[in-house]
This record gives structure tokens, sequence and C-alpha cells, in this order.
């Protein structure tokens, strides 16, 4: 297939935004990531993708754990600041170290904390599998990422 033909295709994929954080060396770091997912209830757990040359998954890989920040749609500029420069990711940022020392971003719609349980080589990318053991959830509106724009949702009736 043309990449021009698959970049088409998969913007058309309707997704959320989450910001990946993890922990090394007392430096929170971040980025970030749309693709998510909510992988097992019984066990719980989550799954992401990142990108084989990401700096994140790095880390992820080194400290076994990391957080999954689900972005409301207030929280937009969230995802320039973890795309862009790394070292200014968290500069003035609200957060704190959660249950397992990874950071959690203030006011996200939710976030879950997991243990890294297994990884998995998918092309130029890597599907991080997590064992989902702390989180919270919030009532506030999504931030929706379609056709490489952002979004908020209405229902549809
Ligand atoms: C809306 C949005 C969604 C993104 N989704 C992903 C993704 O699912 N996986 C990924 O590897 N990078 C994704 N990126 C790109 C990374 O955030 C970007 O390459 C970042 O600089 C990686 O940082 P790192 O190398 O420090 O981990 C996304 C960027 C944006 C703005």
């Amino acid at each position: 297939m043309r990449s021009e033909d698959y970049r088409s295709i998969a913007s058309r994929w309707i997704s959320g935004v989450s910001i990946v954080t993890a922990y090394e060396d007392d430096e929170p770091v971040g980025a970030a990531v749309s693709a998510v997912m909510p992988l097992s209830l019984s066990p719980a757990q989550f799954a992401i993708s990142l990108a084989a040359s990401s700096s994140t998954l790095a880390t992820i890989r080194r400290t076994g754990r990391f957080c999954v920040n689900i972005l409301s749609s207030k929280q937009q500029d969230y995802c320039r600041r973890f795309s862009g420069p790394r070292d200014e990711r968290f500069t003035s940022l609200d957060y704190h170290l959660g249950m397992l020392g990874v950071p959690v971003l203030g006011d996200a719609l939710a976030h879950v904390e997991c243990e890294l349980e297994s990884d998995h080589v998918g092309g130029d990318h890597v599907i991080l599998v997590g064992a989902a053991r702390a989180g919270a959830a919030n009532d506030c509106e999504p931030l929706g990422y379609f056709g490489s724009r952002f979004w908020t949702l209405t229902p549809c009736a």
C-alpha cells in the first residue's frame, strides 16, 4: 500500500489523546499518544503503541511502569507541549507522582497507572501491555482526535 493511502485511511480513525508519562532519576518524561487501548478487564490491562524511536518508550522499558493520562477537552495545548522539546514538557506543569511513582497530570479526564507486562514489536512501533494498578476518572469532557485535528464531542441524540 502507498504510504499516502495508509495515512489517509489512518486519519479517518477517531481516537482520544493521552499523555503517557514515566519517571526516572528524579525526572518526569512523557509524550502525546493517541494509540491507547483498554485491552482487558480481567486482568485489568491497557495497551499503548509508541514509535520504536520514542525516548518515553526507552524510559518505560527501563523502569517497567507508566501512566496513561487521558486528556480532557480543555487540555489540547498538552498535545503540542508533549510532542515538542523534551526539556520543556513539564515546565510549570501541575502533576504529582502516583502510587507507582509515575507522573499523574492534574485535571485529566482519567488516568491509569500501569506496570509493564510485555512488549511486542509492530513494524516501526512497539506495543506495550501494562497491568492497570491504580487510577481515577473524572466527569469532564473528552478531547477527540480525528483527521489531524482536535474535536470536542456532542452526543448523536
Ligand atoms: C495528537 C498526537 C498523537 C500522537 N500519537 C502518538 C502515538 O500514538 N504513538 C507515538 O509513538 N507517537 C505519537 N505522537 C507523537 C509523539 O507525541 C512525539 O513523537 C513525541 O515527540 C515523542 O516523544 P519522545 O520521543 O520523547 O517519547 C502523537 C503526537 C500527537 C500530537
